[in-house]
């Protein structure tokens, strides 16, 4: 097995502002919150993030402002060992992510894309990489350069936006929450791997389910960011040369690994221990 395969994450990076209430807001409605945090986020740098502490060698295609917050997110992003040296510096604020949690764990999130908008992908070459993830927080033109570019693409079809199918049709591999597979035609895929939040996840092969796997039980502190731990590790193990089956049992212990504390890279975990709760569950 190689430890240490290429992997490039094409997406996003904000600042997570994370407040928690007793209950979400209804629209038209104020609610009182605990402290704001502040915390590294977006889809791309966390999967980036959960891909290297998985093992693999993780190169993240990115823009940030030219700002104190796209200089810590970066810094943030380092400290997982990605390689970052390709992240644009962009004359547009950093991206901002407004997150709510409620007391049982559910979340609303709205997104300031930013200088995640501003991310070109022109003079990167892309060939080198095992495999490329991306997802849909950047512009969809960078996507459909990804999708028709990269020799093995993972496309994580979230949040739920609008999407050529013909784009969804080249990615390798689609993976999407119960919600975004209800938006979208997946149906003449060959390989869709649908989440399912607390109860696993599925694969599907042409509309047919071809797999399911148990989530472990586990009592989460934060689920923001474990579908993106989820497709990291989903990458990873395809960039290992593991069967679709052994990636979706690892990315499932992977995802529920990461609700254990607080911030979308708050608990990332390592190969080692989701290895070690894999073991657990087939004893
Ligand atoms: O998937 C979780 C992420 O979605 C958060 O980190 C937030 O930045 C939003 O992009």
């Amino acid at each position: 097995m190689n430890s240490a395969p290429r992997v490039g994450v094409v997406g996003s990076a904000n600042v997570d502002l994370v407040v928690r209430c007793r209950a979400l807001p209804r629209p038209g409605e104020t609610v009182l919150a605990g402290d704001v945090r502040r915390l590294a986020g977006g889809k791309g740098a966390n999967q980036a993030a959960a891909a290297a502490r998985l093992g693999a060698a993780v190169t993240f295609h990115g823009a940030v402002g030219d700002d104190e917050a796209g200089r810590w997110l970066l810094e943030s992003l380092g400290s997982h060992g990605v390689d970052v040296a390709r992240v644009a510096r962009v004359a547009r604020p950093t991206g901002t992510a407004f997150i709510t949690l409620d007391a049982a764990g559910e979340n609303q999130i709205v997104v300031a894309p930013g200088a995640n908008g501003s991310l070109d992908l022109a003079s990167v070459d892309l060939a080198s990489y095992a495999i490329v993830l991306t997802q849909l927080e950047i512009d969809p033109a960078v996507v459909a350069d990804v999708v028709a570019r990269a020799p093995r693409v993972v496309l994580n079809a979230a949040p739920a936006v609008a999407l050529d199918p013909a784009v969804l049709a080249r990615a390798d591999v689609v993976i999407v929450n119960e919600t975004e597979a209800e938006a979208l035609d997946l149906d003449r895929l060959d390989h869709v791997v649908v989440t399912l939040g607390a109860h696993g996840a599925e694969r599907r092969e042409r509309g047919r389910m071809a797999q399911r796997v148990a989530a472990p039980a586990v009592t989460p502190v934060d689920t923001v960011g474990a579908g993106d731990v989820f497709c990291a590790a989903y990458t990873v193990a395809l960039a290992r040369a593991w069967s679709p089956d052994e990636a979706l049992a690892y990315a499932t212990h992977a995802g529920a690994l990461a609700t254990l504390a607080l911030g979308a890279q708050g608990a990332l975990p390592t190969d080692q221990e989701v290895v070690t709760w894999l073991a657990r569950a087939s004893s």
